[in-house]
């Protein structure tokens, strides 16, 4: 790490243990009388103010965000206060301000980051007019559970895709230069291992093997360091006997001594605490101790580093260096956002819902969009006449906000009915009361064909919100089938947050449509995908199990044995084995076909690449894009190796009939990984690489590869 410069060094010698202590202090001050905020402030009693009511997604709505109010507050840190350090108010902007993007698992569905970069780029911007330093956000929990709740924030299954999306987001945030007025500090969560929750049950422990923690956990997190993150925040989970937020061989060791991380860490809200819930703490006192002997920096909220470390520091219990060490990560980062030479907000409200941040959010809703399945019903022909759109989200605006959503507002959410009737004047749209109801039947019965948006609302996912069953909401089974029996041609958009299986609409739909949570520009999105303007090109993030019991399926896991593995034993008396849904799949309105893969070398001498090449041709007669994707299989290893790992993707824009050759590198750097120990190597043998279009495309080429010359 390097040394802090001297400014931040002076500024700590001048501090008191009280003020140093309020350096690592995160407060939620709103419900305080005015004069206790006045006095706390002036006393430097708070670092840190979380812009949030309660820790649940979904918190706070519009209320706190005040910038005079926020730059009065500020105002008497800075002037008034004994060191005078301004406070970083951080909330969790988590996809969007005012302007409102598409869920994070919906984004990965892009697998586009530049574009999930010039997202979070509008969404700093926006968020910093209004007074925000620090946003809660990206999640980088590597995910297996649908059950979960927190799916929806995730970027998925896969540590590539995920470090590639997160990176794109850090970048998005904090710019080259996060102390510029339009960005704000990046936080990378929940250290670690929080994803693997057991049963799909929020807060509850996790067990990641040291195989997995190094090879699908901590990758992101490393990926993260290098794009230059900010802070982290440390998880409410604890992993293999240790609380996430008490645990030195994580956070002081790996984080901060490996990686060489000058960031610093917060706690979730109430993580510190929770060391007494997870019984490896019997005070509040050796729960604060505990958690900054682990190099967990700022207390969030539950006010025990407040509480108990100045009383630990005096009994000799807790080391002052410890405190200078984090008091001078969270000093650094105030120094990185600006705040020392521009601690106030000018505010600057024509920013909100700028065109172009609108234009992204189309565009990104767009590419989130993932078509599942379709007969050639989609697009929409222009020569329909009557098209019935039914369903609880035919004309819903809330819920395509979903459920990390604090500052976007129902009002500037399209509805799909009415993004339809926009985008395909020609056509008669009808509809009929959101409810089951006869009309809905007789308005399906009276059209040529019905659009069906179905999903999973916001309130029932998000933290805090795991389901025990993988399904639609109660009934919407029910009404998918009522219409099916109709016979009426049926076309599925699913707006559920995450992706579930559908039985009825595999049944009886023609299409389907996974739109999910897409933000406030979600019905112009849908509306353009399903008339044609813009061809689908969406890739799935995780893999789509055909029901409940078959979790946890994914598609980078080890290679089972030869009984399963070679169809002796089916998996299940009862059900099919394979998944509804392969991760990376997403079909498109055109045809793609991948043609003369070829390996540059057949050998890969140490410290060299190889280049995977090969022709993508659209066959079809539209544009679209395509998301082609490299895989490997490290053929034989001790440890063992993953079945296939995603280790690259392009995705492509072609005209009808058009072609573009790409290539791909192989080099060390995607044929290694780490050991137990968290070590990198590369292991002499044989590498199986496939190139395609989701994680079943065939393994057609091998690479050999010998670490010595
Ligand atoms: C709890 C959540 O786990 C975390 O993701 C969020 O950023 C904090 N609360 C702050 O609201």
């Amino acid at each position: 790490m390097n040394s802090p410069d001297s400014f931040l060094q002076d500024l700590l010698a001048r501090m008191s243990l009280p003020e140093k202590i309020g350096q690592l202090t995160q407060a939620r001050i709103e419900d305080q009388s005015p004069e206790k905020i006045q006095a706390g402030l002036k006393a430097g009693r708070w670092g840190s103010r979380i812009l949030a009511q309660t820790n649940w997604a979904g918190n706070l709505k519009n209320k706190s965000l005040n910038v005079e109010e926020m730059n009065a507050q500020q105002k008497v840190a800075v002037e008034e206060s004994p060191a005078g350090i301004p406070l970083i108010f951080g909330r969790d902007v988590i996809y969007g301000h005012r302007t409102v993007y598409p869920i994070p698992h919906c984004q990965a569905a892009s697998f586009h980051p530049d574009l999930v970069e010039k997202a979070c780029t509008c969404v700093a911007r926006e968020a910093a007019a209004e007074g925000i330093h620090w946003t809660f956000s990206p999640m980088l929990d590597l995910v297996r559970d649908p059950r979960w709740g927190r799916v929806i924030e995730s970027y998925g299954e896969d540590p590539f895709l995920i470090s590639e999306m997160g990176c794109a987001s850090v970048r998005g945030f904090q710019g080259e230069d996060p102390s510029a007025p339009d960005r704000i500090l990046a936080c990378a969560k929940h250290f670690a291992g929080y994803g693997g929750s057991e049963g799909g049950r929020d807060y509850d422990s996790t067990d990641w093997s040291d195989d997995s923690l190094h090879n699908m956990i901590l990758p992101p997190f490393r990926a993260a360091v290098e794009a230059g993150i900010a802070s982290m925040m440390s998880g409410f989970n604890q992993l293999a006997g240790r609380s996430v937020s008490a645990s030195p061989h994580l956070t002081r060791d790996w984080l901060k001594t490996q990686l060489d991380w000058d960031g610093f860490i917060v706690s979730d809200w109430g993580s510190v605490n929770d060391l007494i819930a997870h019984r490896q703490a019997e005070t509040r006192s050796d729960a604060a101790r505990l958690a900054l002997e682990a190099g967990i920096d700022m207390d969030m909220v539950d006010a025990l580093y407040e509480e108990g470390l100045a009383a630990l520091v005096d009994s000799g219990e807790l080391s002052e260096a410890l405190i200078d060490e984090a008091v001078l990560r969270v000093l650094r980062a105030k120094q990185r956002a600006g705040l020392f030479e521009r601690p106030y907000t000018e505010p600057t409200p024509d920013l909100q819902r700028a065109p172009e941040h609108i234009a992204i959010a189309v565009e990104l809703a767009c590419q989130s969009i993932v078509l599942l399945k379709n007969d050639g019903i989609l697009p929409l022909a222009a020569t329909h006449k009557k098209i019935a759109v039914l369903g609880p989200y035919a004309e819903a605006r809330r819920q395509h906000l979903g459920s990390w959503c604090l500052d976007g507002r129902s009002e500037d959410v399209t509805p799909i009915l009415d993004a339809l009737r926009t985008q395909m004047p020609d056509v008669n749209f009808i509809t009929a009361n959101a409810a089951f109801t006869d009309e809905m039947i007789a308005a399906a019965r009276s059209a040529e064909l019905t659009l069906v948006c179905v999903g999973e609302s916001h309130v029932r996912n998000g933290e805090a919100k795991s389901i025990g069953e993988l399904a639609l909401p109660p009934g919407q089974e029910a009404f998918i089938s009522a219409l099916g029996a109709l016979g009426v041609p049926m076309v599925i958009i699913d707006c559920s947050g995450r992706y579930l299986p559908i039985p009825a609409a595999e049944q009886y739909a023609l299409a389907i449509l996974h739109a999910g949570s897409l933000g406030t520009e979600a019905g112009t999105a849908i509306a353009k995908v399903l008339s044609g303007e813009v061809n689908p090109s969406g890739k799935l993030p995780m893999t789509v199990p055909r029901f409940t019991g078959q979790i946890p399926i994914y598609y980078n896991r080890k290679s089972p044995g030869s009984a399963l593995n070679r169809g002796l034993f089916k998996g299940y008396e009862d059900k099919r084995v394979t998944p509804l849904y392969p991760f990376g799949f997403g079909k498109s309105y055109t045809e793609f076909s991948l043609e003369n893969i070829e390996l540059s070398a057949e050998h890969l001498p140490p410290g060299e690449s190889v280049t995977l090449r090969a022709t993508l041709r659209n066959l079809g007669g539209r544009s679209g894009a395509q998301v082609v994707q490299l895989y490997i299989q490290d053929a034989v290893s001790i440890p063992t190796r993953p079945m296939r790992e995603l280790k690259g993707f392009q995705r492509i824009e072609l005209e009808a009939g058009a072609s573009q050759t790409l290539t791909f590198e192989l080099s060390e750097k995607q044929l290694g990984f780490y050991t137990s120990k968290g070590e990198w190597i590369v292991q002499p043998g044989e590498f199986r690489l496939a190139l395609g279009f989701d994680s079943t495309a065939e393994l057609t080429h091998t690479l050999h590869y010998k670490n010595t010359l």
